[in-house]
């Protein structure tokens, strides 16, 4: 059977699965059942899911876990977390109840700036085109009236509105760049919507001006977006103590605390290690971000943009240890919101708001960051005393477990067995058969 499909997304869902099953798999029946398994018995709520995308077979699935204990900026929040990375939950949780007793997380929002561009290309005069275009500056804000005006009201919309030559990095390439305001939602629609409505605004002023000859009103858009890098949309989440609060598995507080400084200092200077340190901080802020239902594939790219702002990649967490004070931050772009979206149709993603107190975008953005720097903080303690694998093959043991078939019974023996060893995969398989042949005989 051929493997292309002409007007698959026009068939039914039935038949799109059909179409997979007879295309792609032996034991047809074994693939449906997967399928419907993770079918909600609820038709409504099934078919709010079916209509996020196209083509929907059925539900994914991911834990929906929470950290408890997070104190930021002195109240206490329970954080919903939707990953499936066995350690992360536990890391940020544990993280938490660390700092909880040591002052909690402060955290604040530097700055709240989005960004947008229509991108095009004009032959002609860049000065002439500059003269002309701070001319018309007013008519980009009267056009875009009707779309900003609910957003005025709850204290956005657009914030400034320029023109960029990049003639210099590409011939006649020129940027109308606008900023904007967006407070509790993250704006994609809304920015868009704005900049086609400038590159409008741009052709028919030029069309309709007697200073530009036919040439040079002959534009071309390349195209109108917004950034998703957002280097003035950025929180700063922080914890500090004293050195000898930090005392731990042998080491004194400043033993702990000098090497936890190297260690950052390493993923300032060596990118294959600040890949790994940025992924570990992203670990706490996606697991928040996909559960508070917001784009983390947009806050993953602004995050790794930002750590290459001095044109290396670097860490985003950063340390200070002075005068007997232990202090450890992390600078993250978050452009992110609280309303539009998901947020009104996904029932899990309302639970988390409920779960959080129902905050607003700037709340939210120290929130998020406070998680990615308790996992941050939760991975370099466990790297710099014990190893990553003690905590992380604990974990672990139950997907293991879970994998080879293990009774609950045989599970409760192996959490014990491996209480004080690291479980190795290799050490549990070992030992899982060794214990089943033992119950065989
Ligand atoms: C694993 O998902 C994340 C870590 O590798 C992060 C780090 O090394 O800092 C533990």
């Amino acid at each position: 059977m051929s493997k292309a499909i002409k007007g698959f997304s026009k068939l039914t869902k039935e038949q799109k699965i059909d179409w997979i099953l007879d295309t792609y798999f032996t034991d047809k029946e074994a693939a449906k059942t997967t399928l419907k398994q993770y079918w909600n018995s609820n038709s409504n709520l099934q078919q709010v899911h079916d209509e996020f995308i196209e083509n929907t077979l059925t539900n994914y699935y991911l834990p929906f876990g929470v950290a408890p204990n997070f104190k930021i900026n002195d109240e206490i929040y329970t954080i919903p977390m939707a990953i499936e990375e066995s350690s992360v939950v536990a890391a940020a949780a544990k993280a938490a109840s660390f700092w909880m007793n040591r002052g909690g997380f402060k955290a604040r929002v530097i700055s709240t700036k989005k960004i947008g561009h229509v991108h095009f290309v004009y032959y002609g005069d860049y000065d002439k085109l500059l003269k002309f275009f701070n001319g018309i500056k007013d008519k980009f804000y009267e056009d875009t009236q009707s779309i900003t005006s609910n957003m005025q009201k709850r204290g956005g919309g657009i914030t400034d509105i320029m023109l960029i030559n990049k003639n210099y990095e590409e011939p006649n390439y020129y940027q109308i760049k606008a900023n904007f305001e967006t407070v509790d939602s993250m704006g994609a629609n809304f920015i868009n919507t704005c900049l086609e409505q400038f590159a409008e605004t741009l052709k028919r002023e030029l069309n309709n001006s007697e200073l530009f000859t036919p040439e040079e009103k002959d534009i071309q858009i390349i195209m109108c977006i917004l950034s998703n890098y957002t280097p003035e949309c950025l929180v700063r989440a922080e914890v500090s103590c004293h050195v000898n609060e930090l005392a731990t598995e042998g080491m004194t507080g400043e033993e702990f605390a000098q090497k936890f400084e190297r260690a950052i200092h390493v993923a300032r200077i060596e990118p294959y290690r600040a890949t790994t340190h940025n992924k570990g901080i992203m670990n706490g802020i996606d697991a928040v971000v996909i559960a508070t239902g917001n784009d983390f594939r947009a806050i993953e790219a602004a995050a790794h943009t930002y750590a290459s702002r001095s044109g290396q990649y670097r860490s985003l967490t950063d340390c200070e240890v002075k005068n007997g004070q232990f202090r450890f931050w992390l600078d993250i772009p978050m452009a992110l919101g609280t309303v539009g979206g998901l947020t009104t149709l996904h029932p899990m993603v309302k639970f988390a708001y409920e779960l959080l107190g129902n905050p607003g975008a700037k709340e939210l953005m120290m929130i998020i960051a406070s998680s990615g720097l308790a996992q941050n903080f939760g991975a370099l303690k466990a790297l710099t005393t014990t190893g990553i694998q003690q905590g992380h093959m604990k974990m672990h043991l139950l997907n293991v477990l879970n994998n080879l078939g293990a009774t609950e019974k045989e599970k409760d023996f192996f959490k014990v067995y491996f209480r004080d060893k690291v479980p190795h995969h290799n050490d549990i398989v070992t030992k899982f058969n060794e214990v089943r042949a033992k119950a065989n005989n």
